[in-house]
């Protein structure tokens, strides 16, 4: 962010138990400085070289929820991962785009403080600048969501295809979530790869495409440390085609949104069983909320932690279209 920026915090509630040491903290107001520039290494750039870049797995059970994007583990505990381990797992996650982790209970109980110190491993911690936080904790940001809270109505979905926080010159890379209490069902997060979303193109679109920023802050791809190149653009943040007449942009703009929003073949659903932690590259995917249980009144508390990346590469200076 760019200035320095007031937050309230979410009012507290009653909640169930588990969820009590990720409460908001009281409604004062807090200021934040502006975020300062960074080098950013990529912790997964360390292990491209490595033997066996995906031995965290050894002992999981992994399952590709499609053939090129996404993974759902089974048996890997994050809280235990040590240094090169967790390089490892940003790899794999810039590589698969989204990888869900089940059965992370021994993360989870450990605390808002445990999560930040963990995180941090992967770059500095995005402070979100709206939203609530525990106490102390202001690196967490909290997703809240009970009988009382009011979801919007005036649209006939709730999908929202954006990357978080894209507004930032250097925005999130790897980001971490997990519910502490959740609907029975319903509340399901999409993502879909950019990536796939941009190679899908035609050559020409993509040369296109190589061409245009947006004012979004800059720039529609990146490279990845694996030489890879994503659509970076999003309705939520995204205004302009740098350069074009507002028609012009307007149009291109709403093309790429609705090729995001209905190429399910570079999508995948997740549903949050109890105790699952996602993490994503939130350079190279989109993702969307689903609020299908908006009537059931029902609890659903979780919390995000995203390490902050570089500052999004312009295409022009790096791509080669045999890539
Ligand atoms: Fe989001």
């Amino acid at each position: 962010m760019s200035a320095t920026v007031t937050v309230t915090a979410l009012p507290s509630t009653v909640v169930e138990p588990a969820s009590l040491h990720l409460i908001a903290g009281d409604t004062k107001k807090e200021e934040y400085p502006a975020l300062q520039p960074f080098e950013h290494v990529d912790a997964g750039s360390r292990a491209l070289h490595h033997p066996n870049p995906r031995s965290f797995l050894a002992n999981s059970n992994v399952v590709e929820m499609t053939p090129e994007f996404g993974l759902d583990v089974r048996g890997c505990n994050l809280a235990e991962l040590n240094p090169d381990q967790k390089d490892q797992l940003a790899l794999e996650v810039a590589r698969r785009g989204v990888v869900v982790f089940r059965e992370q209970q021994d993360f989870i109980d450990r605390g808002a403080g445990f999560y930040t110190e963990w995180a941090r491993h992967f770059g500095p911690l995005h402070v979100h600048p709206t939203s609530g936080h525990p106490e102390g904790h202001h690196e967490v940001h909290l997703v809240y969501k009970d009988a009382k809270s009011k979801f919007k109505t005036d649209s006939i979905t709730s999908t929202l295809w954006h990357s978080d926080c894209s507004f930032e010159l250097q925005p999130a890379g790897l980001t971490t979530f997990f519910l502490l209490a959740q609907p029975k069902t319903g509340g399901d997060t999409l993502y879909s790869s950019q990536v796939l979303n941009f190679r899908s193109l035609s050559p020409i679109m993509q040369d296109f495409f190589a061409h245009a920023q947006s004012d979004a802050h800059g720039h529609w791809q990146f490279a990845l440390e694996a030489g890879w190149y994503a659509l970076y653009v999003n309705k939520q943040f995204t205004r302009r085609i740098v350069g074009m007449k507002v028609e012009e942009s307007e149009l291109l703009l709403n093309f790429l949104y609705d090729h995001i929003a209905k190429s399910n073949d570079h999508q995948v659903r997740i549903k949050w069983e109890p105790m699952t932690m996602v993490l994503w590259d939130n350079r190279i995917t989109a993702h969307t909320a689903t609020y299908d249980y908006s009537h059931m009144k029902v609890l659903r508390h979780g919390a995000r932690i995203s390490a902050q990346a570089e500052r999004p590469i312009p295409a022009l200076s790096t791509m080669k279209m045999e890539d």
